[in-house]
């Protein structure tokens, strides 16, 4: 199957040009230049599809770092499967996602990373690889790191937070860095200090503070930026690589770019609901329907900060200046029934996430509409850095012969609505982003050369995405 892609620019992270793109198969084939139209007219003869970008962004397939299908947290399952989440994925041009693998203390890890690839076979609709959590560092945890970089799983996520759940003891975290150190894989880390978390909450709920407002008044900034600062230090001491997963305070961008300027590898993570919404929204936020526990909608952490303070431009900022590197979406959404009202009487039982694997491209790209941030810079912290981070870049990441023909026709002249519950694609009742109506439109995506997005209509197949074997991160010197 040859699919050629015309008339569109190509955006890539170093540039834009107009070019016509050749797909063969799985990959792509050619970039052609609209002026040579013999060599044009050459091609389009053996061509079986073509595709009109006329006046469209032709750019590489989105890569979403930071998904959480089916996971089991907060006593319930993160509401969206590999299949539902994936779908969702693709609709909304992100054609790779990396979920996270998880590992309760006393789980053993290699049988939980073997668990993922039995729930994800055979119903992504999208291509995927594994990030490993690791809990309780066992002996064997450590021995498990080996094997699984051998498998392509090359990044490993240790937290600071959630006490009793999976929060890891500075020791821990350490003897996990130095195997990372030792086998050349990417740490991340979640930075919040969980131990004083948990004593906020403790003294919120026995003053009878129990509504979804305290989850962000009992996870200050200042949790945030200690564990962050203690997470660099000990990734320094044991010589490794640190990415900073979901950062939403200023101050913790402020670490992370004071140890970038001390030449050390150290990356951040932002996400739409950290540059966009706030504390005070959250705290603003009521229906009929739900009364003040509206906010559970979007409890999540790290959590929704003042926009008083500041934070959300800050992102925005730090997204610009590379202080931080990419945007995922944590995606974690949770259903309002049965799921997160569950935190009714007691926000700590509201199971913790929010749900934008759909939203991620057309939400960065109103960054663009908005003069935050260029349009290569969008390709690039929504594509082309998070494959270079990742290790898949080349085959991912990147429109260029002999990559994966994973691409998306963006239309800037298009609206979407993203705020809809009834239009969104993921599997929640309702949506994080209601009243958001952004420019831009996914137009059409590919995924290795098959259209599974077109005018207005999904074709893909859950199934037909493929586990992504990750080489070590292609970010570090
Ligand atoms: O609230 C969140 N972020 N839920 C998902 C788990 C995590 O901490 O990433
Ligand atoms: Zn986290
Ligand atoms: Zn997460
Ligand atoms: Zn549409």
């Amino acid at each position: 199957m040859k699919t050629l892609i015309t008339g569109g620019t190509v955006v890539n992270a170093t540039g834009r040009s107009r070019a016509d793109v050749l797909v063969d198969g799985e990959t792509v084939a050619a970039l052609v230049d609209p002026g040579s139209t013999a060599l044009a007219a050459d091609l389009a003869a053996g061509v079986d599809r073509v595709i009109d970008a006329t006046g469209k962004y032709v750019v590489p397939g989105g890569i979403d770092a930071h998904t959480h299908m089916e996971m089991p947290f907060g006593g319930t399952y993160a509401s969206d499967t590999f299949e539902t989440g994936t779908v969702a994925a693709a609709w909304g041009g992100t054609t790779t996602i990396i979920d996270f693998v998880v590992q309760y203390p006393d789980q053993n890890v290699l049988d939980q990373y073997h668990r993922w690839h039995e729930k994800a076979a055979g119903r992504c609709a999208v291509d995927y690889g594994f990030h490993q959590i690791l809990s309780d560092v066992q002996d064997d945890s450590l021995v498990a790191m080996d094997e699984l970089v051998a498998e392509g799983v090359t990044s490993f996520k240790l937290f600071t937070a959630y006490k009793g759940v999976f929060l890891s003891d500075d020791g821990q975290i350490f003897r996990a860095f130095q195997k990372g150190a030792e086998n050349g894989a990417l740490m991340m880390v979640h930075a919040e200090n969980g131990s004083v978390i948990d004593v906020l909450q403790q003294q919120a709920v026995a003053a009878g503070h129990t509504t979804p407002f305290y989850h962000g008044t009992t996870r200050p900034w200042q949790a945030e930026e200690e564990a962050t600062h203690r997470a660099i230090m000990l990734a320094d001491l044991a010589g490794v690589p640190l990415y900073v997963v979901h950062v939403s305070a200023k101050q913790a961008v402020e670490q992370i770019a004071a140890a970038r300027d001390r030449g050390k590898n150290v990356f951040g993570e932002a996400c739409p609901q950290y540059l966009y919404l706030s504390l005070e929204e959250q705290l603003a936020a009521r229906s009929e329907e739900w009364g003040d526990l509206e906010g559970a909608k979007w409890v999540c952490s790290t959590p929704l900060r003042a926009r008083a303070e500041g934070h959300q431009d800050a992102m925005w900022q730090a997204l610009r200046t590379n202080d931080l590197q990419l945007v995922s979406t944590d995606h974690c959404p949770f259903c309002m029934r049965g799921q997160k009202e569950l935190g009714r009487d007691d926000f700590t039982k509201i199971p913790n996430g929010i749900g934008s694997v759909e939203h991620r491209m057309d939400l960065i790209y109103q960054g663009v509409v908005d003069g935050r941030i260029s349009l290569e810079r969008w390709v690039e912290t929504c594509s082309v850095t998070p494959a270079r981070m990742f290790g898949m870049y080349g085959r991912k990441g990147v429109v260029q012969p002999g990559a994966d023909a994973d691409i998306v026709v963006y239309d800037p002249a298009g609206r979407t609505s993203i705020g809809l519950e009834a239009t969104h694609h993921m599997n929640m009742d309702y949506s994080a982003w209601e009243g958001f109506e952004v420019d831009g439109h996914v137009d059409t995506v590919l995924l290795r050369g098959e259209v599974v997005v077109a005018d207005g209509a999904f074709h893909g197949r859950p199934g037909n995405g493929r586990f992504v074997r990750r080489d070590l991160s292609q970010y570090l010197i």
